[in-house]
């Protein structure tokens, strides 16, 4: 359902110059599958998920979600996926309801749906106590909840989950990786960037390792053990970012 083929983004930076944000990226993810995007900060996550959820164009490379392109068919591409980064906005004086019906209308949904879909998903990620309270008034967490509620309102078969659970405490970060399973149980197709080595683990089907814009590994967690020395994701991380080092 998702493809990506040459991917390669580089800013021109006043200060630091031509920056190679990602290079020369390849995977692929499908049908009731996690793919995990997993490196450090300034790795290039971000950047990857932003064009696929095109809001940024690549500077080489070509990128399909379900069969369209991310830049000839954005509209078509934003129809079928459902976008979470640290930047999903969200209005402080609108409730939880208020926000998740207005971002279901504006995916053309009709009321009597968003208030079904609306009610499981404030349920599943716990969210009935406080979807009467202003935005303003909630906590990091609650927020998170909130902006993970207004990008699946309109049930998208693609979720494009960019570190969905920095800055959450463990019970919340906790509800939402049992939201996520939930959904890849129900056949759609997920791309999760994270940072934390043991929710990869715990999460992606298939792990990419990227480091300073590069997939310096990918494979199942079996096959990133089978091709290195260790049985530890961690190790595994470490040894590859030391050869790549070595061999500079
Ligand atoms: N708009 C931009 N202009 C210049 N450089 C950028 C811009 N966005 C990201 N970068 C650079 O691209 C690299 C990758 O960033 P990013 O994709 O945000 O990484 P991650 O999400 O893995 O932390 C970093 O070196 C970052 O500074
Ligand atoms: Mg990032």
């Amino acid at each position: 359902m998702i493809q990506v083929e040459g991917l390669t983004k580089i800013f021109k930076d006043k200060k630091r110059g031509k920056v190679v944000a990602i290079n020369n990226l390849k995977f692929e993810c499908q049908k009731g599958q996690i793919f995990g995007l997993l490196g450090p900060n300034g790795a290039g996550k971000t950047t990857t998920l932003r064009i696929l959820a095109t809001m940024m164009v690549p500077t080489q490379g070509k990128a399909e979600v379900n069969g369209f392109d991310v830049v000839k068919d954005a509209n078509k591409v934003r129809r079928h996926i459902g976008f979470l980064s640290s930047e999903t906005g969200l209005y402080d004086r609108f409730t939880p309801r208020e926000t998740v019906k207005f971002f279901g209308r504006i995916n053309g949904i009709e009321d009597k749906i968003i208030e079904k879909r609306m009610a499981e998903i404030f349920r599943n990620l716990d969210m009935e106590d406080f979807q009467d309270v202003r935005v303003n008034k909630l906590s990091t967490g609650m927020k998170q909840k909130l902006s993970i509620a207004r990008s699946i309102i309109h049930n998208p078969p693609i979720l494009i989950l960019d570190e969905p659970t920095v800055g959450l405490d463990i019970i919340t970060a906790r509800t939402v990786i049992e939201y996520v399973k939930k959904f890849k149980e129900e056949g759609k197709c997920i791309i999760y960037s994270t940072h934390i080595m043991r929710e990869a683990e715990k999460l992606c089907d298939v792990i990419a390792i990227i480091h300073q814009g590069n997939i310096i590994a990918k494979g199942t967690l079996e096959e990133l053990k089978k091709n290195s020395l260790s049985d530890d994701l961690e190790e595994i991380f470490f040894g590859l970012i030391n050869q790549g080092e070595n061999l500079k």
